[in-house]
């Protein structure tokens, strides 16, 4: 799928109030940005933000952040957001390999939606699910960890559940073809699952929890 080149991305990322210019201001200090305690997921990498809007419409109990490298991608999320005043959702436009900066232990769930393969050996740190990661993520998690990924390479998933499962974390539900499993696992599209969908492709999912 090709990337759109937004015009004018930083000045709608600047004039966003879904925006958080400084992130690191919030560290510790998230539920007040939400005005509540309710729980906070977060998406890395979340594209054009359909997923993580849609989330924010179905589960307004819930805080959402959706946080994207790319300024055009982000851009386009807060169009994408609409006029429908969202209060439980924020937007980072910075790389994931600072959440550490950005967050005490205060998140919930983590969302890998479609994340970057990095299917090369050279590249396996890269990837979201790489020990390196996985550290990250424990330094942010509140109390238990919860991440849900759902990709369409098998070199991800395959290396995603040996990491996974060499942090202690369980697997609540694995599926090898998230679109036609019986079980019928709740699902909301992202724009990339949207166009692999339509091409029939599987698409691999995990639930992944480890309780204290
Ligand atoms: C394949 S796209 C998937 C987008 C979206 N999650 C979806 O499923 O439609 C991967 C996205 O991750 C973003 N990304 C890649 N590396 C990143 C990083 N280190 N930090 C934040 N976002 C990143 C890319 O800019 C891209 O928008």
């Amino acid at each position: 799928m090709r990337y759109n080149v937004v015009k004018g991305a930083r000045e709608i990322l600047a004039d966003s109030s879904y925006v958080i210019q400084n992130p690191e201001k919030y560290k510790n200090n998230w539920s007040s940005v939400f005005g509540n305690n309710n729980p906070i997921c977060l998406e890395l990498g979340m594209g054009r933000g359909i997923f993580i809007i849609e989330m924010a419409k179905m589960y307004p109990n819930k805080n959402f952040i959706g946080l994207e490298l790319d300024p055009s991608q982000t851009a386009t999320a807060i169009k994408n957001i609409g006029t429908k005043k969202l209060n439980n959702l924020k937007i980072i436009c910075s790389d994931a390999n600072n959440i550490v900066e950005y967050f005490g232990k205060e998140i919930d769930t983590i969302y890998l939606t479609f994340s970057e393969p990095w299917p090369k050996k050279q590249d396996e740190k890269k990837r979201f699910t790489s020990l390196n990661y996985l550290k990250l993520y424990d330094r942010i998690f509140r109390k238990n960890k919860h991440i849900i990924l759902k990709t369409d390479n098998k070199i991800l998933f395959a290396s995603s559940l040996e990491n996974l499962s060499e942090f202690w974390y369980t697997f609540d539900k694995v599926s090898l073809d998230l679109h036609h499993d019986e079980r019928n696992i709740p699902n909301i599209m992202t724009d990339f699952e949207v166009q692999y969908y339509k091409e029939h492709r599987p698409i691999y999912y995990v639930d992944a929890k480890y309780k204290d």
